[in-house]
């Protein structure tokens, strides 16, 4: 048996005290307050054992992990036909980028970049009745926690500043490949990212991933190839531009987010949350990254 609480405990000994530990987000305002020194680490078992260490139960901004969780009720709802409107592949680029998109006639080239995020927003303001209540409904029913919301202070802050994304959704909206209001599908995401977790909160609403489709409390969501293609897709574009170097440092399927937190699995056996405000020049959490690689070399586990 693997001790995960000691393992856990030593790794966020081993960081807690590290000095360069990257730079909080400052381009959402309201990111920018966070104090960079906290550190949480949550791991919920496949039998669902909780082994929690330092600030796991503080609330952060969960920012793109949520479009895991979008892309998840998407493909839930409508299935394959999704993939005729964003692409698979990884980006290779920013989360942010705009280049390719243009290159690439309006297709995102995979739902995690913001790009194919906007796409999958749309698809769910398309077929939801009451678009940002159900999202959250279905992400407080994953968790089994009716305490998650959204921070409109954060999707506020975002609102005001987000002038890529509102260049984004208005160049999607040009091709033909949003269907809603450029306004209406920029409010549904940015609140979608402002929602507020802890660490062990996400790891629940990560267990599905781990648990082929299942929720902890038994709900099934996701059939076992719709999760084995979410999983392929953080594997391969959940870091951006840093996907190979997560792959070849920690060997899990995962999904960053600009709050600070990243979210990751290993199929059959955990679920993991880490959070670290600082971030590393890509965009993901530096100490967060550092965490999850001792993680899978001091348990010997990846999925390689
Ligand atoms: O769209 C944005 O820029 C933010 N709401 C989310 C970006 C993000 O979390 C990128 N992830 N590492």
């Amino acid at each position: 048996m693997i001790d995960y609480q000691h393992i856990i405990n030593t790794i966020h000994s081993e960081l807690k005290g590290v000095e360069d530990k990257g730079n909080v987000a400052s381009y959402i305002p309201e990111l920018a307050k966070i104090d960079p020194n906290k550190l949480g680490i949550h791991l919920t078992d496949s039998i669902g054992n909780h082994y929690s260490a330092g600030n796991a139960d503080e609330l952060f901004s969960i920012q793109s992990i949520s479009k895991v969780l979008s892309l998840s009720q998407c493909f839930a709802m409508l299935g394959n036909s999704i993939w005729e409107r964003v692409d698979v592949e990884p980006s290779g680029d920013p989360f942010n980028h705009l280049s390719l998109l243009e290159f690439e006639n309006g297709i995102p080239r995979n739902p995690l970049i913001n790009a194919g995020a906007l796409v999958v927003a749309d698809m769910l303001v398309s077929h939801l009745e009451n678009p940002k209540e159900d999202f959250l409904d279905f992400i407080r029913r994953l968790t089994d926690d009716d305490t998650i919301g959204f921070n409109e202070k954060v999707a506020n802050s975002e609102k005001e500043t987000g002038y890529t994304n509102i260049a984004a959704a208005n160049l999607l909206k040009s091709y033909g490949n949003l269907k809603n209001d450029v306004d209406e599908v920029l409010d549904f995401y940015f609140h979608q990212c402002s929602i507020e977790m802890n660490c062990r909160q996400l790891a629940n609403a990560f267990y599905m991933f781990m648990n082929n489709g299942k929720c902890q409390k038994g709900k099934k969501y996701l059939d076992i190839t719709q999760v084995k293609r979410i999983n392929a897709l953080m594997l391969t574009c959940g870091f951006y531009d840093e996907a190979g170097e997560f792959a070849f440092e920690v060997g899990l399927p995962g999904k960053s987010g600009v709050g600070g937190g990243i979210a990751a699995v290993l199929p059959n056996n955990f679920s993991v949350v880490t959070w670290s405000p600082g971030l590393n020049k890509k965009g993901n959490s530096k100490l967060g990254m550092q965490a999850l690689e001792k993680l899978t070399t001091k348990t010997t586990q990846s999925i390689f």
